[in-house]
C-alpha cells in the first residue's frame, strides 16, 4: 500500500519497505547514484529518495526525471546521514508517471511572485506558500465542523440559489436561464420573468442566513457552511465575489450569547490549526508575516476587547492618526478605522456592538432608543472585519416596519415574517468570513491566495 509522505516523516521507522507517490521538487545527480525529494502535499516537508544505479532503468528513468515530474518509488527505509531529515528512501524500483518539460515548466527552483502564480492557478499549488496555505485551509474548516458538532449544532445545507436579498444591499448576480440576446418582455416592455427557468427572478445568495433562522426555530442550534456570492465591485486585498461563510443561529439567544460563541469559536479554530499544522504556521511565521505565531498566541490567551460603536467614534475622534475617511457618529466605519482600533489601539480582536441603525441590514434587532441596532462586528488586526453578526429583531410589527423602512418588500419576505408569526423567540448568529479567517491565519496579504480558485472582477479563468 502506497503510504503518505507526512505519516513517514512522522513515523516512518528505518528497514520499513513502502511505497510512494509524488511529484519531484529537485534532483542531484552524483557519481552513481541521485537524490530526488519527492512531495505528495500531505507535508510542507518532501522525502528524500536515493537511488542507486543498480536500480533497474536508473539511465532513462533519471532523464526522464526533472522538478514537477510525477513518480512512484518503492524501498526501504533508512536513517539519512544528511541534515534536515531523520529518514530517507532507499529505492529499489521506479516508475516515472509523467515528465515535466524543464524548458516549458513554470515552477522551477526559484522563488515566484504571488502575481505570478494567480496566473498558473492550475500549477499553483504545488508550491511550498500554497500548499501549507491549503492544508491549514482544510484544518480551519475541519476544526468549525468540530466546534459546532461537539456542541450540538447541526449543519444545516442552505440554498445556493434564492429569491431573496439576505442583506437587502443588491449586490446579487442575477441566475437566470433566459435567452440574453433575445430576452421576453411583457407589456410594460419590463423582462418577462414568468418565462424564466423560476418564474420570477432568482440570485445566487450573499448569505444563508435567513434560511438558517428558519431551521433555528426547529433545531435551536444551527450552522451553514458553504459558498456565497457578492456582485459588489470591490477590487481589494480582502473581497471576493465568490467567498466562503460559516453562519451559526441560535434560537435563545441574545446579543452577549453571540459574542461569546464568536469568541469561543475563533480561540478554537487558532488552537486546532496550530495543533495539526505547526510546520506550516512555522513557515508562515518564517517566510510570509512574523507575526503569525505571535497571533495565534494571542487569540489563543487573550480576551478580546469588546466595545460599543458609540465609544469607538470617540477613541476614532480623539485618535493622533489621520484617516482618509470621516470619522462621525452614523457613518460606517472603514476599513483604516477598523484596522487603527484593532491593530494599532487594542493590539487584538476587537467587537464593535450596537451600531446606528441607518447602516445596518433590516433584521438586526432594534434596541429600546431606536437609535441602535443589536448588531456586532469582529475586527481583526490587519483584516478589520473578519465576522459579522447580530440578534436578530424577534418582533413582528418592528420587524415588519424595519422592512418597509428599508426600502423592502414585506411580499417577499413572508415566510420569514411568519417565524415571528408562529412560535418566535430571541435569538441571534453571525457570519465568519471564511477566506478572511485564513487570511488572519497565515499572514497572506491577499485574500486570492487563500481560496484555491478566486473569482473576482475580470478573473474566472481556472
Ligand atoms: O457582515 P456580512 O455581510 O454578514 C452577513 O452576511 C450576515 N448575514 C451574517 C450573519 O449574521 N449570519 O458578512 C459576514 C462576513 C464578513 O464579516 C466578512 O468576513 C465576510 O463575511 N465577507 C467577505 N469575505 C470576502 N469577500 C467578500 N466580498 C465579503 N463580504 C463579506
Ligand atoms: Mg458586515
Amino acid at each position: 500500500m502506497t503510504r503518505r509522505i507526512a505519516e513517514l516523516l512522522r513515523a516512518g521507522q528505518p528497514d520499513e519497505t513502502v511505497t510512494i507517490q509524488g511529484w519531484v521538487r529537485t534532483k542531484r545527480e552524483q557519481k552513481g547514484f541521485s537524490f530526488i525529494e519527492v512531495n505528495d502535499g500531505s507535508s510542507m516537508a518532501g522525502l528524500q529518495v536515493v537511488i542507486n544505479q543498480d536500480v533497474p532503468d536508473y539511465e532513462t528513468s533519471l532523464k526522464r526525471i526533472s522538478t514537477g515530474a510525477s513518480v512512484e518509488v518503492s524501498g526501504v527505509l533508512v536513517p539519512s546521514p544528511g541534515k534536515g531529515q531523520r529518514i530517507e528512501l532507499k529505492a529499489s524500483t521506479l516508475t516515472v508517471y509523467g515528465e515535466a518539460d524543464p524548458e516549458t515548466y513554470p515552477l522551477q527552483k526559484k522563488r515566484h511572485s504571488f502575481e505570478f502564480l494567480r496566473d498558473i492557478g492550475h500549477l499553483r499549488s504545488r508550491t511550498n506558500t500554497l500548499s501549507a496555505v491549503f492544508r491549514v485551509r482544510n484544518a480551519c474548516a475541519a476544526a468549525i465542523h468540530q466546534f459546532f458538532q461537539e456542541r450540538g449544532f447541526l449543519w444545516v445545507h442552505t440554498p445556493v440559489i434564492t429569491s431573496s436579498d439576505c442583506e437587502g444591499a443588491g449586490e446579487m448576480f442575477a441566475v437566470t436561464s433566459l435567452n440574453l440576446k433575445q430576452v421576453p418582455l411583457n407589456e410594460q416592455k419590463e423582462i418577462d420573468y414568468t418565462q424564466d427557468f423560476f418564474g420570477k427572478p432568482a440570485y445566487l445568495t450573499v448569505s444563508g442566513q435567513l434560511e438558517a433562522e428558519i431551521m433555528a426555530m426547529a433545531f435551536s442550534n444551527v450552522y451553514t457552511f458553504g459558498p456565497t456570492f457578492r456582485a459588489e465591485n470591490s477590487n481589494t486585498s480582502r473581497h471576493l465575489a465568490e467567498f466562503w461563510m460559516v453562519e451559526p443561529e441560535m434560537a435563545f439567544c441574545d446579543l452577549d450569547g453571540d459574542m461569546d460563541l464568536a469568541e469561543a469559536f475563533l480561540k478554537y479554530i487558532f488552537s486546532y490549526v496550530m495543533e495539526h499544522c505547526p510546520e506550516d504556521m512555522e513557515f508562515f511565521n518564517a517566510r510570509i508575516d512574523d507575526s503569525v505565531l505571535a497571533t495565534a498566541e494571542n487569540i489563543i490567551n487573550n480576551q478580546f476587547e469588546r466595545i460599543t460603536y458609540t465609544k469607538a467614534i470617540e477613541l476614532l475622534e480623539k485618535a493622533d492618526k489621520k484617516f482618509e475617511y470621516p470619522v462621525e457618529w452614523g457613518l460606517d466605519l472603514q476599513s483604516e478605522h477598523e484596522r487603527y482600533l484593532a491593530e494599532d489601539l487594542f493590539k487584538k480582536p476587537t467587537i464593535v456592538t450596537d451600531y446606528p441603525t441607518q447602516i445596518k441590514a433590516f433584521y438586526m434587532r432594534l434596541s429600546d432608543d431606536e437609535k441602535t441596532v443589536r448588531a456586532m462586528d469582529i475586527l481583526a488586526p490587519k483584516i478589520g472585519e473578519i465576522i459579522g453578526g447580530s440578534q436578530r429583531e424577534e418582533r413582528l410589527d418592528v420587524l415588519e416596519r424595519r422592512i418597509v423602512e428599508q426600502g423592502l418588500d414585506p411580499a417577499t419576505y413572508w415566510w420569514y415574517l411568519d417565524l415571528r408569526r408562529y412560535g418566535t423567540v430571541p435569538h441571534a448568529g453571525f457570519g465568519l468570513g471564511f477566506e478572511r479567517l485564513v487570511q488572519f491565519m497565515t499572514g497572506m496579504a491577499n485574500i486570492r491566495d487563500v481560496i484555491p480558485f478566486p473569482r473576482t472582477p475580470q478573473n474566472v479563468e481556472f
